[in-house]
């Protein structure tokens, strides 16, 4: 089984080709994305590999479904980047619903720590041999309060290891679960108490822009917001109104609602044109990461492991638990119980 692997990067390769080789499928690296100018590359390939920043819209789909393609492979969760409803009757989409909930939940917690513990302005003093110790004092963050919205799995770990640290837990969600270590409140009351707002819900129409320019008026003040979910869930220019106002006390983002022409990309000789993004990064409580919660060893071998598994199911023609259902929109659910194919 040969695969056209777009968006390809060197930490992607090791672990695919690996686990491809053992299983019949060999993947070509592309370090294009996969787009409308780029389709034709997937020529002559029984199947495309695709990451969260290719572009795979209907003319896309037409034409892979002309040269005979018949699974996308997305080795990610988020489909948002693909017409499902333009594959029905065409091509099969399989995905990675999960890879390393623990590198998320970690990778926030990191940025938590360095934020408070100001290790970000520490390596770079030390660096240049400055020693001085004024401007790093931080805070404990035992007794602190922290906010978890979304207790999913990404979410339910980090209320966990906040617990760990000797902190006060609340949650908020949509669908509170019994077994998440945290106190459960009103969205309302967990902007009002957390000194900490960690924010692990997906990117929907009722949870976009979540931290806006009303909500800074329920915050406390001094609260760190972190954001490893989706950049949608806040809106930018409040997020620096509240902290040129004090409200916001540091903020922590590995995702930007503008990230997809930015983020994964080496502009560091270039003029960066989003203001926004550059205000942000200007702010020394503002930390930036582009991206990368998922980025472990772990995540990747997860990621290349369910691919592949993915594909061996399709090429074998079983039913793949991966596959998403395009017929309803209700992704899993209905298929989960016919247990057959969508079509
Ligand atoms: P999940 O689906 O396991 O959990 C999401 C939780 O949010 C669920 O408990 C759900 O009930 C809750 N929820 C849904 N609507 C809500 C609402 N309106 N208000 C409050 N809670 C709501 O998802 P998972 O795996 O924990 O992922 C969470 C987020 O992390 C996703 O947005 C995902 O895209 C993002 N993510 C980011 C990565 C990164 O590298 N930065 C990597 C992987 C995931």
């Amino acid at each position: 089984m040969k695969i056209a692997f777009f968006d390809a990067k060197d930490y992607d390769r090791p672990a695919f080709l690996r686990i491809g080789k053992a299983q019949g499928v060999e993947f070509k690296f592309f370090e294009t994305k996969l787009g409308e100018d780029t389709v034709q590359l997937a020529k002559g390939f029984d199947g495309v590999c695709v990451f969260v920043n290719d572009d795979v819209n209907a003319a896309v789909i037409d034409a892979l479904y002309g040269y005979g393609i018949r699974v996308i492979a997305l080795r990610c969760a988020g489909y948002n980047n693909v017409d499902v409803k333009r594959c029905y009757g065409k091509i099969h989409v399989v995905r990675v619903p999960a890879y390393s909930p623990y590198a998320v939940a970690e990778h926030t917690m990191a940025l938590l720590l360095t934020s408070v513990r100001r290790i970000h302005k520490a390596y770079n003093r030390t660096k240049d041999f400055n020693f001085s110790l004024n401007g790093l004092t931080g805070f404990d963050l035992h007794g602190k309060t922290a906010g978890v919205i979304g207790t999913g799995k990404i979410g339910r770990i980090f209320a966990r290891i906040c617990s760990g640290f000797g902190m006060r837990v609340l949650a908020y969600d949509k669908y509170p679960s019994a077994d998440v270590e945290a106190t459960y409140v009103s969205l309302d009351r967990l902007f009002e108490e957390s000194d900490v707002i960690s924010l692990h819900c997906p990117l929907t129409e009722e949870t976009y822009h979540l931290i806006g320019r009303e909500t800074l008026e329920k915050l406390k003040k001094g609260v760190i917001i972190l954001n490893t979910s989706r950049g949608a869930l806040i809106d930018a220019e409040a997020l620096i109104e509240g902290i040129k106002r004090r409200i916001v006390g540091a903020a922590c983002l590995d995702v930007y609602e503008e990230e997809s022409d930015i983020f994964f990309r080496d502009f560091s000789g270039h003029i960066v044109e989003d203001d926004v993004l550059a205000r942000l990064i200007s702010m020394p409580n503002v930390i930036v990461t582009s991206h990368q919660a998922f980025l472990t060893e772990e995540a990747l071998e997860n990621i290349a492991e369910t691919t592949v598994g993915n594909l061996v199911c399709f090429r074998d023609g079983g039913v793949c638990e991966n596959e998403l259902c395009y017929n309803c929109g209700q992704v899993e659910d209905c298929r989960k119980q016919r247990k057959a194919k969508c079509f």
